[in-house]
């Protein structure tokens, strides 16, 4: 009461009630209240201005069911658009961890079609179903709005770049354990000791595994791969992309992918940023086959053509290099796929 009547008194003849509150706000970091009567007497609350909007609360005109593919709970369009549209504005990033069909990747694609926004999306989704329905409709959504009987109807295309994961699953850990046969003596051993012994044996026994990133991979890293199951079929050696994950493990925002030739060998490099709590680091990584390099030569050439911008980490594979404060990738590389201990 107090506050309304002092705004009443001191304020009200050069602002609004608004205007009042939100300076009040900045200065004082304080939410006023204002309560008051009305002619009838009956006490109204003040409701201050939001930077948020109200969405509508009429639903009947959105249609819910969509139908664009034979999904069982596929959501319309028009109701993912009309959620995406709120929430995300013209460049926001509609994230949906539950992707079914792919109706949000098809919705954000729809909403810049129609105002030529920047929206990005994140879908995630466990389904096998992701390469025969998901990818393909995505496909399609770029290419036309429109669609009938497999047919485009319109060739109103867009431009569009998506890029997709699989992660290691339980199954590709298991198919990729190679054990090799204890020698008699370690076997001796196994009969005679107890389970600690056994998952010692089992580790020993297993350290040449590929999921555990043998020193190899860090030699040839494009030539990295697992044995990766796809739905039924039996599991198959699959490429691993190491730059990639790397750049997941080590939390890096990528601005920039490089490739070059140099001494008969592809480098990949990449270049961005890693937010520290020290503050944010500029990063360089640089990636290539390492048997039969000379350093000497290389570093000379790294250090003139490619690190000519002031960075603050150069991460390099393979333990030897001559390259100006670079650190073995490995080295963080295998500290980030350690499981951490709980504190
Ligand atoms: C109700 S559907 C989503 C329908 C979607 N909005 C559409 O319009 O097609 C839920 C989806 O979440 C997926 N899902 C459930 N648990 C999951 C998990 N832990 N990780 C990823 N996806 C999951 C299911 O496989 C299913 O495809």
């Amino acid at each position: 009461m107090v506050s309304y009547e002092e705004y009443l008194a001191k304020h009200s003849e050069r602002m609004i009630l608004d205007d009042y509150y939100l300076q009040h706000l900045a200065e004082t970091d304080e939410k006023l209240d204002f309560v008051r009567q009305n002619e009838e007497g009956v006490v109204q609350y003040y409701v201050p201005p939001r930077d948020y909007k109200l969405m509508s609360d009429v639903w009947l005109n959105v249609r819910t069911r969509g139908d664009v593919t034979d999904f069982t709970t596929e959501k319309h369009v028009e109701l993912i658009g009309k959620i995406s549209d709120w929430v995300a504005g013209e460049d926001g990033l509609v994230l949906d961890f539950f992707a079914g069909s792919g109706t949000t990747a098809h919705a954000v694609m729809d909403l810049n079609r129609e105002d030529g926004g920047e929206r990005k999306y994140i879908l995630v989704e466990i389904g096998d179903y992701f390469d025969t329905m998901l990818k393909p409709r995505i496909l399609k959504a770029a290419f036309s709005a429109n669609w009938k009987d497999g047919v485009p109807q319109d060739r109103d295309g867009i431009s569009h770049m998506f890029k997709y994961h699989s992660i290691e699953s339980y199954e590709d850990a298991l198919n990729n354990i190679r054990v090799q046969p204890p020698e008699a003596g370690q076997l001796e051993l196994l009969r005679q000791f107890d389970d600690y012994m056994l998952n010692y044996m089992l580790d020993f026994q297993t350290r040449d595994s590929p999921t555990l990133l043998a020193q190899e991979a860090f030699e040839k890293p494009f030539d990295y791969t697992l044995r990766i199951q796809q739905g039924h079929e039996s599991p198959e050696d699959t490429t691993v992309d190491l730059v990639e994950t790397f750049h997941y493990l080590i939390g890096m925002h990528v601005r920039r992918l490089e490739q070059y030739e140099h001494q008969s060998r592809t480098y990949v490099v990449s270049r961005g940023h890693v937010r520290t709590e020290r503050g944010i680091e500029h990063v360089v990584t640089i990636w290539r086959d390492t048997a039969g390099l000379d350093l000497e030569q290389e570093a000379d050439w790294v250090n003139r053509e490619l690190l000519t911008e002031l960075v603050d980490r150069v991460y390099v594979n393979g333990y030897e290099n001559y390259i100006d404060n670079a650190e073995p990738t490995e080295i963080t590389f295998r500290e980030r796929m350690e499981p951490r201990t709980p504190p």
